[in-house]
Order: C-alpha cells, then sequence, then structure tokens
C-alpha cells in the first residue's frame, strides 16, 4: 500500500455494496481498485457505475490481487466467513458488513487469523463511526447525562409487502435479528459496555426466520439495554439513552444524525447533537478503516475485535434461543 492511497477491493456487487462505492469515491485518499461478482457480467456492471474499477472474474481473483490493500466483504451474512478467511490468508485488510459472521466460534476463528496475520479486521456497524455518536459520548464522558442506566432502541421496518426477499430467507441466512436486531444490541453495548446476560423472545415466521423479537440485556458495569426488531410491524429507528441526570433521545438510531440531550419529565432541551459533516454515513466507515491503517492498528478502537466476538455470542444466543435453525454448512469452522 503506498502512504497516500487506500486501494479497495469489493466482494459482492448486491445492494450495500453500491453505497459503499459511492463513499469510497467521496475520500480523498481511497480508491475503489477492482470488483467481483459470482457472476463477472453483474460485476462489470456494477463497474460501470462506479468509475470502471478492474473488474476481477471470482471472488477468488480480486482477493489474490496484489493491487488491493483493503477488501470490502458485502455478501449475505453465511458468506462471510470463509471471504474474510480467504482474504486474510491472501494479506489483504477486511471490513466486513454485519453481523461479522454467524457464529462465537467463527468470530474467534477470523479474529484469530487477524491476529497472527497482523491485518486490520473491521465489521463494519457502521453507527459506531458516526460523529453525532461521537459526540454523545463525549457528552456522556463529561457528566451530562449521569449515570447511564437503560438503552432503549428499535430496528423494525415492516415489510410483508416486499416478499419474498433475503431478510426472509433461512438459506441466505435472513432474520430480523442478524439484519436489524444487531443494530439495538451493538447499541447497547457501546453505551453500557460489556453484556452480563441477554433475556429474548421472538416468533419465527413461515420460512422459518424470527420474524418479532424482543430482548433485553444486563450489562457487567450496571444498565439495561431494551431492544427490538421486526420484519412484520412497521416501527421505528429510535433511540433513547436513559441517565441519573438526563436522557439522549434521536428518532432514529441507524444512523443518528441529530441527538437531543433534555431533562425527563421537563421536556427542557439541554443541548442538540448534531452531525454536519454533510456526507453519507458510510464515509466515516472508510475514514475510521484509514485511520486504523495509517496507525498500524489491527482492530478499531470504535468496534474492537472483543466486541465482535461478543455480539457473535449473544446474537447465537438469541437466535436459538428463538428456535431458528440455520443450515449447519453455515455454522461450521
Ligand atoms: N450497513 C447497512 O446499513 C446495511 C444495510 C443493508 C445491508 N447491510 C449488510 O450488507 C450485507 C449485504 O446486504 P445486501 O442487502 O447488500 O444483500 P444483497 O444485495 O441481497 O446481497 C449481497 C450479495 O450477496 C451475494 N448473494 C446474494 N444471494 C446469494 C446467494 N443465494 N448465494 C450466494 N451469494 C449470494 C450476491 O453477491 P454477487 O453480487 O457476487 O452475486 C449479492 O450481490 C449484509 O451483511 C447486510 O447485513 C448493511
Amino acid at each position: 500500500m503506498t502512504e497516500s492511497l487506500v486501494r479497495w477491493g469489493i466482494c459482492g456487487c448486491g445492494s450495500i455494496a453500491h453505497r459503499m462505492a459511492r463513499a469510497l469515491a467521496q475520500v480523498p485518499g481511497h480508491r475503489l481498485g477492482a470488483v467481483a461478482a459470482r457472476d463477472p457480467h453483474r460485476a462489470a456492471v456494477f463497474a460501470a457505475d462506479h468509475g470502471h474499477p478492474q473488474v476481477r472474474e471470482t471472488y477468488r481473483e480480486l482477493l489474490a490481487d496484489p493491487l488491493i490493500d483493503v477488501v470490502y466483504i458485502a455478501t449475505i451474512h453465511n458468506h462471510h466467513y470463509p471471504l474474510i478467511l480467504q482474504a486474510l490468508n491472501s494479506g489483504k485488510a477486511v471490513v466486513c458488513e454485519k453481523p461479522l459472521v454467524m457464529t462465537e466460534a467463527q468470530a474467534r476463528a477470523v479474529v484469530d487469523l487477524a491476529r497472527a496475520k497482523n491485518l486490520l479486521l473491521i465489521e463494519a456497524l457502521w453507527v459506531r463511526f458516526q460523529p453525532a455518536v461521537l459526540q454523545l459520548h463525549a457528552a456522556i464522558a463529561a457528566g451530562r447525562l449521569g449515570r447511564l442506566t437503560m438503552v432503549r432502541s428499535d430496528f423494525s421496518i415492516g415489510g410483508d409487502h416486499k416478499l419474498p426477499d433475503r431478510k426472509h430467507d433461512l438459506t441466505r441466512a435472513g432474520g430480523a435479528l442478524l439484519d436489524l436486531g444487531i443494530y439495538p444490541l451493538a447499541l447497547a453495548q457501546d453505551f453500557l459496555g460489556p453484556i452480563a446476560e441477554i433475556v429474548s423472545l421472538g416468533e419465527v415466521g413461515g420460512t422459518g426466520v424470527d420474524e418479532n423479537l424482543g430482548f433485553v440485556t444486563r450489562h457487567v458495569h450496571g444498565g439495561l439495554g431494551i431492544g427490538t426488531a421486526g420484519l412484520r410491524g412497521v416501527g421505528t429507528i429510535a433511540m433513547e439513552i436513559y441517565g441519573s441526570e438526563a436522557l439522549a433521545v434521536s428518532p432514529c438510531a441507524c444512523p443518528p444524525r441529530e441527538i437531543t440531550l433534555r431533562t425527563g419529565w421537563g421536556n427542557q432541551t439541554l443541548e442538540v447533537l448534531r452531525d454536519d459533516s454533510g456526507v453519507d454515513g458510510f464515509v466515516h466507515t472508510v475514514r475510521e478503516t484509514g485511520r486504523c491503517l495509517a496507525e498500524g492498528r489491527i482492530e478499531s478502537p470504535r468496534m474492537t475485535h472483543a466486541q465482535s466476538i461478543e455480539l457473535a455470542h449473544f446474537l447465537e444466543v438469541t437466535w436459538r434461543k428463538t428456535g431458528v435453525a440455520y443450515p449447519e454448512v453455515d455454522l461450521a469452522l
């Protein structure tokens, strides 16, 4: 990698890959160098939309490309694990979409490999890197909310009208938890710290995936996380963080552009935290990756390997308890 330019490759040319390609075009010092899809024609169409990066015939060819520094994995969930292993074994830094992998054992395996290879591995939980979230952390550190007691959030999108789609497909690792519920869980982890235990209830639909779900987490250093996620009901993407002195609210946690700190019953606004960056939220993932590479890190301080392993553990506990039976082949090491 040259010092001034980070060259990215994208594996999987689906919906979220377009957003990352657009973000890469906005950040100086980063360039989309090559793309690959299962079907090279699809990759060629994608490349034509995004400034004509090189098109590689296969994922394997992309991962072996000596001109690529970082691979962004944008495939469906059950394909993350083998691709992360291949990418790290090819000497690439990896930014992988959430959820990192399907099980805790897989998370430990990819983290072990990243450490052994001394390569950056980031679970692309983009909310972690958003300016308003960083401002909120600073406000909390300055004592603005007092002692945190609860983090409540929802990610429910409805969407029965859009059937059939990936989220309802067990063989494509669908389900409300892995696609959506991961956000409330990760938010509680981010603000309340390590999770001690989780209690959850969910409903499995006709296709075998969880469609409706709620959980409560208790955290090692105190506080409760309360999260809901759903594919059935049209809900919110809102968050509320309660402290002993004040609360923080945002109508949209994914990502929050504006967070209001206010008193409870009095409803008095204390401060409004705003993301004035004026860029798409994925730009912050790109910038975080650039920072980590420049500092020689193998993990992001905002989304550490320990946090990814912990998330994988509690996601796995939850989908297993809900009764979702993902194909064994997707859970294997
Ligand atoms: N950060 C966010 O806001 C956000 C939002 C949505 C999704 N995501 C995450 O991004 C990732 C991709 O989601 P998406 O919505 O972009 O998914 P998608 O468009 O349905 O699929 C992404 C890619 O996965 C591969 N794929 C699809 N079906 C497959 C199958 N049956 N077998 C093998 N490969 C298959 C395809 O790669 P090819 O192009 O190579 O064929 C496809 O382009 C997921 O991890 C998801 O959770 C993140």
